[in-house]
This record gives C-alpha cells, structure tokens and sequence, in this order.
C-alpha cells in the first residue's frame, strides 16, 4: 500500500501558536479563558477543557469569571473588543496570527489617514469582523463578498479606496472583485493580504487527490476550510472519505485499493494526521 501524507495537512503557522500559546499558559497555572475556541477541533477543545481551560463566548462573561488570563485566537478581534478585554481586568495574551494583525494595522493606519476601506471576505467570519473593526471611521468601511456587492458598491470617487481581502480568500476572486471596482471609476490600491497556507494545502490535496485510489480528509465537521479540502478533492477522486478521527474509517471499502493519500484541515491536530496515517498502513 503507497500511502501519500500531505505535507501542509494540518495546522497552519498561526494556528499551531495559537494551540501552543494556550497549552504553555496552562503550564502557569491560574485560570486560563479563551475568547471564543481556540480553533474547531472539538477534540482539542475538550481536552484543553481538562486542563481547566474555559471557552469565552462573550465580553459580558469576562465581568463574571475569576480573574486569570484570557488568550485572543489566531482569527483576532475587533478594537473595541480588545479594549473590552484589557478593561475587564484580566491579563491579555494576543494570539492573533500576524498575517491577521498586519491587516489590522494596514486598516488602521489607512482608515486614520483618510482612505476608506474595503474588506473582501464574508462579513459573517470573525477575522472580517475583527477587521472592520481596526478601521477608524468603522461606518465608511465596507465588506464585498462577491459580484453582485462589488456591483452594488458606491462612494465618492474623490476618496482613494484600499483593499484588503480576508487571509483565506481566493486569490483569483479577490483581483476580480477590485476589478468591478476599478472598472466603475474608482481608484483603489490593493494590498495583498491572502496567506498562502490555505492555498498551498489545497494544491498539495488536489494534486495527491488526482493520484490515488482513495483520499482521505481529516477534520472537525464545522471547519469551512476542511470542508473545501474535502470537496477539492472529491472532484479528483471519487473514493474521498471525510472523518474527524480513524474512528470514521472501515478497512480498505473496496478490498483492491493500491494508494490512499491522506490530507487535514488547519484545525486538525498532529496526533490524529499520524493516527489515521498508522491505522491506514495497518489495516488497509
Ligand atoms: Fe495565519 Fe494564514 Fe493560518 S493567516 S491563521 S497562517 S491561514
């Protein structure tokens, strides 16, 4: 049996400091609260609620619990939310990945200077929302998620536009929504802001998906971007399974498989990449 394991499966740079950031605030002792999961792995979760970590779900909570400290997650947050945390009393440890603070400062300075700002992304996702929300006049900011906002996009033409996308968008999409724009007047300069993570992963799935009997996408059922790998690569192979541990996994379904490559969302944790990988070349 050739099993191919994707290099990029698993957690990305900042995710795997945000996961450490907590595990190491737990060797300190005191209470430890994260706002928001840190990542959708429930495994992950649950076992950092063992250690005594507490999940945050709101600001309002933080004026309640004991004081410890509370650790922000790759995805960040919003100004005010950060202020929110700091004024409630609680130590602040600030694990937004730095692709995400370099936006937030990009949005920050430009927005202060006068520019206004457009975010490319799904204003429902917490990293746009946190964004949005390090732009200085927050009401001239707008979000486009897709042609039909770029259409609808108006503003003074007078006003210099900067572009910002979300980490996770498409590249392609990105260049063609900033297109709309520039074609309907406006002029707009463009910051690359899309992390190369997610589309390295993608690739790397996709070429390993069109080269095997069976692919395998391991992730947690609410992760978006696990998800996505699981679709890229179910068009490239047709016996593509989804599981959330090897506990999902049969033996070999079809009794004559020769190769299975094996793939993770960015919140799958190490330990069940190798276990999926052990189980395969074990019982396959
Ligand atoms: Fe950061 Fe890129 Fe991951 S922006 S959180 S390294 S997907």
């Amino acid at each position: 049996m050739n099993v191919k394991v994707a290099k990029t499966a698993g957690f990305c740079f900042g995710v795997k400091r945000a996961v450490d950031t907590v595990y190491s605030e737990t060797q300190k002792g005191g209470n430890i609260y994260t706002f928001g999961p840190i990542i959708h792995n429930d495994f992950v979760v649950s076992d950092l609620e063992k250690k005594g970590v507490k999940v945050i779900n709101d600001i309002t909570e933080l004026w309640n619990v004991p004081s410890g400290t509370v650790i922000i997650r790759s995805h960040g947050v919003s100004k005010e939310t950060y202020e929110a945390i700091i004024a409630s009393g609680h130590k602040v440890v600030d694990a937004t990945c730095p692709f995400v603070k370099k936006i937030h400062n990009v949005v920050a300075k430009e927005s202060t200077e006068g520019k206004r700002i457009v975010v490319i992304g799904d204003p429902d996702h917490p990293e746009v929302k946190g964004i949005v929300g390090w732009c200085a006049y927050g009401g001239s900011t707008t979000v486009i998620r897709d042609e039909n906002d770029a259409a609808r996009f108006e503003g003074d033409r007078n006003i210099e536009i900067t572009a910002v996308s979300q980490t996770t968008f498409r590249a392609a999409k990105y260049k063609d929504l900033v297109e709309i724009l520039q074609k309907k007047g406006y002029n707009v300069n463009v910051v690359n802001t899309i992390c190369n993570a997610t589309t390295d992963r993608q690739e790397e799935a996709r070429k390993i998906a069109s080269s095997v009997d069976m692919m395998i996408v391991i992730g947690d059922s609410k992760s978006s971007n696990s998800q996505k790998l699981y679709e890229i690569c179910s068009r490239e192979c047709k016996c593509t399974k989804f599981v959330q541990t090897r506990d999902n996994l049969e033996t070999d379904p079809t009794g004559s498989l020769q190769s299975v490559g094996i793939t993770a969302g960015a919140s799958t944790p190490k330990n069940i990449i190798e276990e999926v990988q052990n189980y395969v070349r074990i019982n396959f």
